[in-house]
């Protein structure tokens, strides 16, 4: 069920599901979360069930002040805290080591456990009205079912779960791709996933340089080699090849969709195109809706052009290469 989410009341009644153990839907800046009471492990497991996510797969708790990750970490590292004040509220989750007694379903067992402060002021409204009702974090993974296309727009969340979840509608997400992920607990910080924060933003608010994740670097879904699938197959190729390859094509009734900034379909092609946003954070914000609407023109497969190499465009590149390798 849909409710306006800048309507108090529809906060307010949200919050309360919340805090009686219950699911909801949540916009935030990036994506729309399937949020339950971190600290209640029975109603974080109906998230893992509901998704059909692997119960090892860790949740990002959602705080309505930075200051309530201290009811989640055990520890604050120095460079946590110079990205928490550069960045939070905002797109960017921190992994820092878990208190033992907290959160361990969220935390799908590990000694850590992944923090962010939202900015949307949907989901800080409701964070705060379910605060107020005891609730001390929200675990929100993205709100579509695993391994498929995160969703951008209240309707995506309907599309994934059906009607009798209770969403509350913030219109599309501002972002449109998840939140930058940095793992604190090494010693080092790591960018287990870059965001609309990139690597260059997040190095200099740390004062430090980002590692790549190792072998020994925690598990995270959004960070698995095949994910955001559509249900075409999805190939990523550069400009030119992709060029050549409509040209070899030609005119015929292939069912295949063109997603291209810059390369176009040939005269008298009869084939689906959709045209890629030319700058990145425009490209970031249709990203998700632009697969889920190709993919609901039934077409077999999707030629995407490949993103430019510039940093700005790693978080979508990121996303891109995911959604190729899960097809
Ligand atoms: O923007 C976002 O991050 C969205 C919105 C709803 O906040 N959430 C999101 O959640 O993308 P999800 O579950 O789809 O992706 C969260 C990622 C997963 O890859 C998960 O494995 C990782 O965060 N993660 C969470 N806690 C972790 C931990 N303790 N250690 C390592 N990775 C963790
Ligand atoms: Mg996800």
């Amino acid at each position: 069920m849909l409710l306006a989410g800048e309507d108090p009341i529809a906060v307010e009644r949200a919050a309360q599901v919340l805090a009686e153990g219950g699911l909801v839907g949540l916009p935030t800046e990036t994506v729309y979360g399937l949020g339950a009471r971190a600290d209640r492990d029975e109603a974080v497991a109906a998230i893992f069930a509901l998704k059909g996510r692997p119960s090892d797969h860790p949740l990002i708790v959602h705080l309505a002040e930075p200051g309530d990750a201290a009811g989640f970490a055990a520890d604050w590292p120095p460079v946590a805290q110079r990205l928490a004040e550069a960045f939070w509220p905002g797109p960017l989750t921190l992994i820092v080591p878990r208190r033992p007694e907290r959160a361990a379903a969220a935390a799908a067992g590990q000694g850590s456990i992944g923090l962010r402060c939202p900015a949307h002021p949907v989901a800080r409204a409701l964070l705060r009205a379910a605060r107020e009702r005891g609730v001390p974090g929200v675990a929100a993974p993205s709100a579509n079912r695993f391994g498929r296309i995160s969703p951008t727009r209240a309707e995506h969340v309907v599309e994934e779960f059906g009607d009798t979840l209770l969403v509350l509608d913030g219109g599309a997400c501002p972002v449109g791709i998840e939140s930058a992920i940095v793992d604190c607990t090494r010693g080092h910080p790591v960018l287990l996933r870059p965001g609309q924060l990139g690597r260059e933003r997040l190095e200099a608010a740390a004062g430090e340089a980002l590692r790549e994740p190792d072998d020994e670097a925690p598990r995270a879904s959004g960070t698995l080699e095949a994910h955001y699938a559509p249900r075409a197959r999805l190939r990523l190729m550069p400009a030119p090849m992709l060029n050549t390859a409509l040209q070899v094509l030609g005119p015929g009734e292939v069912k295949l969709a063109l997603y291209s900034r810059t390369v176009r379909l040939p005269p008298g092609s009869r084939l689906r195109h959709k045209p890629m946003p030319l700058q990145a954070d425009a490209a970031a914000h249709d990203l998700f809706a632009d697969l889920r609407e190709i993919d609901a023109l039934g077409v077999d497969l999707i030629w995407v052009e490949e993103p430019p190499p510039d940093p700005a465009w790693d978080g979508v590149r990121d996303r891109l290469r995911r959604a190729a390798a899960a097809s």
